[in-house]
Parts: structure tokens; C-alpha cells; sequence
């Protein structure tokens, strides 16, 4: 899972389209091959021929993208699994009961829900903070806080948190600081250089771009104990990602930084447009000036504000969803990170205990012609008014 010795001090963006120089030696096929085998052949000697036992400990191809993520990501070593919440799941099960932990009021809701039910059903101690709030993390903080969970920008009220800042709240008591950075991938942010133990992403979402398979990856700063129980997790999980969603990841990542650049010009022209319309209240984007986070993330972010935005429509959650119904290039579906352009009204998918705004539409902007984005919200708002 380390990287591979390089000659060339090559940019990540190069890294990226290659597969880290990937090459099959034998043939000198510049598209790694898949390996789907789910065991693997000792040698005459009874070892294991290249470190590999079972499909569920690691596959090649697994290690192939990890080499990959690990090298973009500056990590230790970086881990995926078969989605991001399994990935979510391993973390927070190295966790004892008791244990405090603290994470935002407003994150991904899935994870959310996972630390709900640590919290009643094994007596995790959660403190949610409000990431609107400058002194919010510091003030939920104990002297026996052992995790913090942050995400930036937050999901999808987009509230940027400084990392620098979390990670010397955090290690100030001994806690770690793992982020979820699957909005703003390593293509933007530097995630463990500032600061962080832990980077985690969705890989279903910019990593692999192509809306095509689910994966979460978790990258370390450090090797050590953490790494190895989430590692023996993972194995006896049996959610490590298989062979063939590991490839179509490698292929993903060749045009990460494309994608990620499109995207980020894209959601800003979209959020420079809507931004004073006269059927649009507010638009969420921390790319914009007026955003509240907007300079820090302006100096966490240098690869560009990626290409999730939200839309406070004037109008009731009945109007919104209109919306959503009546885009004709924006799919109605949840996710984000695709090449292609979605919208999704979030409370809906998050159901009635979602604190997010009823008015809210949330936008993963893809990477089509900017002019016909623009346009189909035009016509959907338009076509939306009572
Ligand atoms: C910010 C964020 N974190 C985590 C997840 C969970 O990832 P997955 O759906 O791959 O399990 C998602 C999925 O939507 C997400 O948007």
C-alpha cells in the first residue's frame, strides 16, 4: 500500500492520468488488467507469492488504486472499501463504548444516522456542533474527546471549517481529526498536510466520477495501531472493494483533476448567475465572495471550489421539488460527482428529521456545456411558478 519509489518529482495531476505510471511488464499494456481471482497460489515453498491470501484480505488491483489514492493523498497508506459508509462503519468501529466523539449538526446524513445508532446501541458519546458557528467545535470539546469528524465544505449547506484550526483543536486533547473530504478530493485540498489524521472520501463521487460504482477510501497520515485494526476490520467485514469496481476506479482517477476543474468553472458560473435572480433566495456555493467561508476556503481549497452548490428557491418545498421534477439535463437523483449533472431536492432524500431547508436544491454540477445548465434551471424555475 506504499507508494512506489518515483525518479521524477511528477505533479499529482500526472500521477493521476497515469495510474502512477502503470504498465503490465510483461506485455507492456498501458492499462493495468483486472484481477478478479478470490484466492490466491502459494509457491513450492508454501509462501504467498506477492503478499496476496483472499479476495477479502486485498486484491491487486485494490492495491493498484490505493497506490494511486495513497500518492495523491500523501498518506501513509490509504484503504478502500466496497462504499464510503463501509469505510465510515470500520472507523467508528475501532471506537469503544463511552468514547466521546464530535462531528457536525449538518454532514452527510448516512453517517449521522451510523453514530445515532453507536450512541444508543453501544453508548458512544456524540456531541453535534453547529459548523455555522466559529467557536462551534470549540465549545463541544472535552479533555476525553477521542474522535473528531469533520466534513468541508459541509453537505449541503456547504459551510467551509477550517481544517488547520479543527486539527489543533483536536490534537490539543489528544483526539484525531478525520475529515470527509469527498466534495473537495485531494485535486483542491491537501486534506492531511493540513493537518488531519484521517482523509475520507466517497470515492463513488469525484474519485471515480463516472457514476458507475460505490467505494470509500481511507487515507493516513500515520501507520500504527489505528491503521491495523481498521485493516483487520476491513478484513473481517469483507468490505474491502473488489477487483473490478477497483479498475473502473483507476480509470475514474485518470481524469480526476479534468473533471474536478470543469466542474469547479461550471458550479461557478451556475452560482455567479442564480446568485441575485430575482426566483432564487440564496445561492450556497463557498466559491462565491459574499459566502461566509469563503476565505478559508480560498486558502484550503486552491484547486478550485468544486462543483457542489445549493439553490434556496423563493418558494415553499412544494415549488422546490418542482423543480427538481422539471430540469430536463439535470437528473433528478441523488449523488454527486458525476461527470453528468444532478439535482436533488435533500430533504426529501433525507426524510422528515432532516434539519436541511425545505427550499433547498442541491446541485452536483457536472461537466456538460455550462450554457445548458444555466438554461434548464431557467426553464425549471420558470415552469415552477405558481
Ligand atoms: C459527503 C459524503 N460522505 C459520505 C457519503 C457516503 O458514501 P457512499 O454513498 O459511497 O457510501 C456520501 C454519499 O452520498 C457523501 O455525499
Amino acid at each position: 500500500m506504499s507508494n512506489p519509489p518515483s525518479q521524477m518529482n511528477l505533479s499529482p495531476s500526472t500521477r493521476a492520468a497515469q495510474a502512477m505510471h502503470s504498465m503490465d511488464q510483461r506485455t507492456g499494456a498501458v492499462v493495468p488488467g483486472i484481477e478478479l481471482a478470490s484466492t490466491f497460489a502459494r509457491n513450492s515453498d508454501y509462501e504467498l507469492r506477492d503478499g496476496f491470501i483472499y479476495g477479502r484480505y486485498g486484491n491487486p488491483t485494490t492495491r493498484q488504486a490505493e497506490t494511486v489514492i495513497s500518492s495523491l493523498d500523501g498518506s501513509a497508506a490509504s484503504m478502500l472499501f466496497g462504499s464510503g459508509m463501509s469505510a465510515f462503519v470500520a472507523l467508528f468501529e475501532t471506537l469503544d463504548s463511552g468514547d466521546h466523539v464530535v462531528l457536525p449538526q449538518v454532514m452527510y446524513h448516512g453517517g449521522l444516522d451510523w453514530v445515532r445508532r453507536l450512541e444508543a446501541k453501544r453508548g458512544l458519546q456524540v456531541t453535534l456542533f453547529d459548523a455555522t458557528d466559529a467557536t462551534g467545535l470549540q465549545n463541544t470539546m472535552r479533555p476525553d474527546t477521542k474522535l473528531v469528524w469533520i466534513e468541508s465544505p459541509t453537505n449541503p449547506n456547504w459551510e467551509v471549517i477550517d481544517i488547520s484550526a479543527a486539527a489543533q483543536l483536536a490534537h490539543e486533547v489528544g483526539a484525531l481529526l478525520a475529515v470527509d473530504c469527498t466534495v473537495s478530493p485531494p485535486v483542491t485540498m491537501d486534506t492531511l498536510a493540513l493537518g488531519a489524521d484521517i482523509a475520507f472520501q466517497s470515492a463513488t463521487k469525484y474519485l471515480n466520477g463516472h457514476s458507475d460504482i460505490t467505494g470509500g477510501v481511507l487515507s493516513f497520515a500515520k501507520e500504527g495501531p489505528l491503521l491495523d485494526e481498521v485493516q483487520l476490520l476491513r478484513q473481517l467485514q469483507g468490505s474491502v472493494m473488489a477487483g473490478f469496481e477497483a479498475w473502473l476506479l483507476i480509470r475514474g482517477m485518470r481524469t480526476l483533476y479534468l473533471r474536478f476543474e470543469r466542474a469547479s468553472t461550471n458550479a461557478l458560473q451556475i452560482a455567479e448567475h442564480f446568485e441575485n435572480h430575482p426566483m432564487v433566495d440564496r445561492v450556497l456555493y463557498p466559491g462565491l465572495a459574499a459566502h461566509p467561508g469563503h476565505d478559508i476556503a480560498a486558502r484550503q481549497m486552491t484547486g478550485g471550489f468544486g462543483g457542489m452548490l445549493s439553490l434556496l428557491v423563493k418558494g415553499d418545498e412544494v415549488l422546490a421539488r418542482d423543480v427538481a421534477r422539471f430540469t430536463q439535463v439535470f437528473f433528478p437523483a441523488t449523488s454527486l460527482g458525476g461527470v453528468e449533472s444532478l439535482i436533488e431536492h435533500r430533504k426529501t432524500i433525507e426524510g422528515p428529521h432532516s434539519l436541511v431547508a425545505s427550499n433547498l436544491l442541491r446541485l452536483s454540477v457536472g461537466i456538460e456545456d455550462v450554457r445548458d445548465l444555466i438554461a434548464d434551471i431557467e426553464q425549471a424555475l420558470e415552469r415552477a411558478q405558481p
